[in-house]
C-alpha cells in the first residue's frame, strides 16, 4: 500500500483526505492519506522521516510550506515561489512542487478562462506570491495590489511582466483586466469584500482563493455585474488533482474528487 499524507499545524480540519482517498477509490489504486501534526520548527525534520518511513508523497500546509525546501530539491517553479506544498519520494531524493500555483491555473482553464490578457492579484502573501508566478508562467501581465504596497513592489520585482500597487485605485487596475484572483483572507467567515462593486466588470473572470463561505461576497457581487466566477474550492480541488498526478503518475479523477471536498465543505 502506498501512504501519501499532509503536514500542517493544525491539520485537524483538511479536506485533503477524502478528496485524496475518492480518487484511490475511484482508480482502485491501494493507497491511503493520512494527516501528521509536527511540531511548527519540524517541518524539514518531518519531511526527511517521512522519507525515511517510505511515505510515498507529502502535502504540505502552514506553518510548513517555506522550510520544507531545506529537505527537498525544489522543481523550477517552487524555487521561484520559494514554497513547496507537495513532496515526492518516488525519486533520489525529495523533490518539492508548488501545486498551488497550478492549480489556480488549472481552476480557471476549467471555467473556459482564457489565461492571456491582464491579472489583478490582491494580496502578496503565500497564496499571492504562487499564484502571481503561476499567471506569469501562462504568459498574463500581473499586477500585484496589496493592503501593504511595499510588499506588492518587492513581489513585483521578482515576477516577470509584474507591477506593484496598493489597494486604492482599482478602477484603475480593473478597467482593462482579463483575471481577478482574491489571494488575500478578507471575505473569509464574514461578509466583506477586498474590491469595491464598483471597480468589477463583466470582462472579468473573477477566482476567489476563499473556499469558507463557498459564495464570497466578491463573488456574489461579481456574479451579479455578470463576470464570469470561480470559488475557491476550485483552487483547493485543482492543487490536490495536481499532487495527486505528480504521485500516481495518472489523470486524476476529477469529479468524484471534486464530489468528496465539497461534500466536506
Ligand atoms: P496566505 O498564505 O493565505 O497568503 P499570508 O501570507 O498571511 O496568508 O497573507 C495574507 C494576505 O492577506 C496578505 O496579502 C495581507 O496583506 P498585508 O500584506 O498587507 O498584511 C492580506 N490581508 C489580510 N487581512 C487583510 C485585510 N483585512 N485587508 C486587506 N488585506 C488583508
Amino acid at each position: 500500500m502506498d501512504v501519501y499524507g499532509l503536514i500542517g499545524n493544525p491539520v485537524g480540519h483538511s479536506l485533503s483526505p477524502p478528496m485524496h482517498e475518492a480518487g484511490y477509490e475511484a482508480l482502485g489504486l491501494d493507497a491511503k492519506y493520512v494527516t501528521f501534526e509536527p511540531p511548527a520548527d519540524e517541518g524539514a525534520a518531518a519531511v526527511e522521516a517521512a522519507d525515511k518511513l517510505g511515505v510515498a508523497g507529502l502535502n504540505v500546509t502552514i506553518p510548513f510550506k517555506r522550510d520544507v525546501l531545506d529537505a527537498v530539491d525544489p522543481d523550477p517553479l517552487a524555487a521561484r515561489i520559494g514554497a513547496v506544498n507537495t513532496v515526492d519520494f518516488s525519486g533520489e531524493t525529495p523533490r518539492g512542487y508548488n501545486t498551488d500555483a497550478v492549480g489556480a491555473v488549472r481552476a480557471l482553464d476549467h471555467h473556459g478562462v482564457e489565461l492571456s490578457g491582464t491579472a489583478v492579484v490582491v494580496g502578496a502573501g503565500g497564496a499571492g506570491r504562487a499564484v502571481a508566478f503561476g499567471l506569469a508562467d501562462e504568459g498574463m501581465s500581473v499586477r500585484i495590489a496589496n493592503r501593504t504596497a511595499s510588499k506588492a513592489h518587492a513581489l513585483a520585482d521578482e515576477v516577470p511582466n509584474a507591477t506593484g500597487h496598493g489597494l486604492g485605485d482599482f478602477d484603475a487596475l480593473l478597467a482593462d483586466a482579463d483575471v481577478l484572483v482574491n489571494c488575500t483572507s478578507v471575505g473569509m467567515d464574514e461578509d466583506e469584500t477586498p474590491v469595491p462593486k464598483s471597480a468589477l466588470t463583466p470582462d472579468l473572470a473573477v477566482l476567489d482563493a476563499v473556499y469558507s463561505p463557498i459564495e464570497t461576497r466578491l463573488l456574489r457581487e461579481a456574479a451579479a455585474v455578470g463576470a464570469t466566477t470561480v470559488d475557491g474550492a476550485w483552487m483547493l480541488l485543482y492543487q490536490g488533482v495536481e499532487a495527486f498526478e505528480l504521485w500516481t503518475g495518472e489523470d486524476a479523477p476529477v469529479d468524484p474528487m471534486n464530489e468528496a471536498l465539497r461534500s466536506g465543505l
